[in-house]
């Protein structure tokens, strides 16, 4: 495999999806699926068990099959194999395991709701009892689903069956949960606001600065979305006509990437109950056992409708970490889109020149983010926190800011809770000028 690259295109596996809440009817897959960049190698779709379109995972000549997975659950590709295996099936194993992590949680809540007098108790809306037995309800949803995120997918098998005497890491249980929550901010229509104002402004750019037409050897301009998370930006890219790439490295995110793209057949064909756990901070007694139905809209009834075959080339996930997957594709790129990525950054100089390097000139750098810096709390590792006003001149030595400015915006909140991080977030749209870059980084993971 070249560096921190793994695209492989999920099979899809109807038996287990049945175990979720859902009566599906097949349609075509979408192309979604993982695009080998770099070696571009991409293969036509094979007629699976189920009668879908179905990818098999696509390799470059000589290479061997192998899950590229970093020390947090991530695909960065540094790392020996076998450790790259150990951190996947420890993402799977922790997106299997959290009903149990969850009903540990639940039995401190109902330690703590039986604790107060039983006049005290019937203030309550639900008793304590009921209240128990709804959220445990959620949570077996909840179970089911991201039980499903692994065992929808034959790539995972190996990881299916977690070992009774496996510990999961409370940072990826946590992660796990975190996938919840995600789910609303891009797939479900309680995130819309966020999705309007964030992904909203970086898509009115790519339209206005990157026409259909721009590309001057024909063809669909080709846009990258870099740390896309559970994918809805690359996807909202292909839906208006560009040929679109996401990139991600957390395992947690391509586990969702891949059933949301391939494996769902209809809008809202599932309901989660991503704030079940978050008892503070609520306005109504029963907002936390409110379900979220995703995804809102269904990817492969857009991109592919009935007649309309899979095409990699209009749209693709990359797993791998950003710099070592892209760092060789100079100019590649008509526009690259960055939203709550920028500061996702160890060195933030490597991903400012490697954005540079591979978008061609005239070409577009959208941004839509805060400048939190990922790494900055963990005392283990390299986190350069530049200001803005330092930031900014590096980006213009190799693009022209067309439009800056700064926006309020929240991310993955509660919209019916009574709490919200708000950021101040730095808008940019800037043209790649001709400039070549020049300076050398240390690479960011090594
Ligand atoms: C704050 S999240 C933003 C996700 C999405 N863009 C959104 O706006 O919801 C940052 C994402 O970037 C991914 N990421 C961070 N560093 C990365 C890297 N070096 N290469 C690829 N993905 C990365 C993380 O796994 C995470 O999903």
């Amino acid at each position: 495999m070249p560096d921190g690259d793994e695209c492989f295109l999920p099979p899809s596996l109807e038996a287990s999806i049945a175990r979720s809440q859902t009566a599906s009817a097949p349609v075509p897959k979408v192309a979604a699926g993982y695009a080998q960049s770099g070696n571009q190698q991409v293969l036509p779709p094979t007629s699976g068990s189920s009668g879908a379109a179905q990818y098999p995972h696509v390799l470059p000549d000589g290479a061997h099959e192998h899950h590229a997975h970093g020390p947090h659950g991530c695909c960065h590709g540094d790392h020996g194999e076998d450790e790259e295996d150990a951190h996947y099936k420890e993402v799977c194993y922790s997106l299997l395991s959290y009903a149990e992590d969850a009903a540990s949680e639940l039995m401190t809540i109902a330690e703590t709701f039986h604790i107060p007098d039983p006049r005290d108790q019937a203030m309550m809306k639900l008793k304590v009892d009921d209240l128990m037995n709804e959220m445990k309800q959620c949570i077996v949803v909840n179970d089911h689903f991201l039980k499903m995120l692994v065992l929808s997918d034959l790539d995972a098998q190996d990881y299916w069956q977690m070992p009774p005497d496996h510990q999961v890491q409370e940072r990826n249980s946590m992660k796990a949960r975190t996938v919840l929550r995600q789910f609303v901010r891009d797939w479900g229509d309680e995130g819309a606001q966020e999705r309007d104002v964030q992904y909203g402004c970086l898509l009115d750019a790519l339209e206005r600065y990157v026409p259909k037409n721009a590309r001057p050897s024909g063809g669909k301009p080709r846009v990258l979305a870099p740390g896309s998370g559970l994918s809805r930006l690359p996807f909202e890219c292909a839906r208006r006509g560009y040929a679109a790439q996401g990139n991600e490295f957390s395992y947690h995110m391509l586990q969702g990437c891949k059933w949301v793209l391939n494996e769902t057949d209809r809008e809202k064909s599932h309901v989660i109950y991503p704030f079940v756990l978050n008892l503070e901070n609520r306005r109504n007694a029963l907002d936390h056992v409110r379900p979220v139905a995703i995804p809102d809209v269904c990817p492969s009834r857009i991109l592919c409708p009935p007649g309309v075959d899979p095409n990699p080339e209009d749209f693709s996930m990359c797993a791998g970490e950003f710099i070592n997957v892209y760092e060789d594709q100079i100019a590649e790129w008509d526009a690259v889109l960055t939203c709550f990525f920028l500061d996702t950054a160890k060195n933030v100089f490597l991903y400012i020149r490697t954005i540079a390097d591979i978008i061609r000139p005239g070409g577009l750098w959208a941004n839509f983010g805060p400048l939190l810096y990922h790494y900055a709390e963990q005392p283990d590792q390299i986190s350069i926190e530049l200001s803005w006003e330092e930031v900014k001149p590096e980006i213009q030595k190799y693009f022209d800011f067309k439009e800056e400015d700064f926006r309020e915006a929240l991310y993955t909140t509660n919209p019916k809770g009574m709490y919200r991080t708000r950021y101040l977030c730095i808008y940019f749209a800037a043209i790649r000028n001709d400039v070549e870059t020049e300076g050398e980084s240390f690479p960011v993971y090594d």
